[in-house]
């Protein structure tokens, strides 16, 4: 079986009722990351942090998969699928795909603050008192801006074993993950989807479908199911 390796962002999300963050009317206008995405404000206001993630958490128990979730998990019919997720949504998993990477950490999961292998299902919102069976405050399971990215370690060998690699709906501009492209080898053929104009990366083999998710992944899925 040929292997495709497919890196999302919010945008694959998106018609499923999710914000993204930099498109205009994005979660990033509204909050400012310093304030809710980075240890440092957590530190500053632990409230207002499990409240920016409760109210994330109750939107997504409210969201189902889209069409784009689920043309991926037909694509393994087929293909070795592996999904490296910049989201912390479980949009891909409820629309099926049965190996996905979540770079940037699980909203339905809680951390504790002081052993980090302390990692629980989590549905209802999160308060302060909220502790691991070790007495330590919970967090929310995300990778927060300045903290390291120890999915990378299993990203980059998928990527590099990708026979077709395909980025859908992310900005490229947040690292490391946004670097993973270039972990691809040259012949592989690579396909990004997109709604909007953006700066295409300067690599070999690379072709833009300029749709929305739920189109352009539906097309693109129809392709290699034909081949
Ligand atoms: P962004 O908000 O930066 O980018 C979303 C991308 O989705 C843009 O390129 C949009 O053009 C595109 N888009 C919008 N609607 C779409 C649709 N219907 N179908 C397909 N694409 C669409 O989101 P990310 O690139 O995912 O990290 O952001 C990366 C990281 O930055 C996130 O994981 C998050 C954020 O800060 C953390 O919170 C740690």
């Amino acid at each position: 079986m040929k292997k495709v390796v497919v890196l999302t962002g919010a945008g694959i999300s998106a018609e499923s009722g999710l914000k993204t963050f930099r498109d205009s009317n994005g979660l990033w206008e509204e909050h400012r990351i310093e304030d809710v995405a980075s240890p440092e404000g957590w530190y500053r206001n632990k409230e207002l942090v499990l409240d920016f993630y409760n109210q994330r958490r109750k939107q997504l128990l409210a969201c189902n998969p889209n069409r784009a979730h689920f043309a991926l998990a037909e694509l393994e019919q087929m293909y070795d699928v592996s999904i490296i997720t910049q989201n912390v949504d479980n949009l891909h998993e409820a629309g099926g795909s049965t190996h996905v990477v979540h770079l940037h950490g699980e909203l339905l999961k809680a951390r504790s603050t002081e052993y980090e292998e302390l990692i629980y299902d989590w549905q209802k919102d999160m308060v302060i008192g909220d502790t691991c069976e070790r007495g330590a405050q919970l967090r929310p399971h995300i990778v927060w801006f300045g903290e390291a990215v120890p999915k990378m370690d299993e990203a980059i060998p998928l990527v590099r074993q990708a026979d077709i690699f395909i980025v859908i709906g992310t900005s490229m501009v947040v690292y490391p993950a946004a670097g993973l492209i270039n972990y691809t080898s040259y012949e592989t053929p690579k396909w990004l989807i997109d709604p909007n104009d953006m700066p295409l990366p300067r690599i070999p083999n690379l072709k833009f479908i300029n749709e929305k998710a739920t189109v352009g992944v539906d097309y693109l899925v129809k392709l290699l199911l034909q081949e």
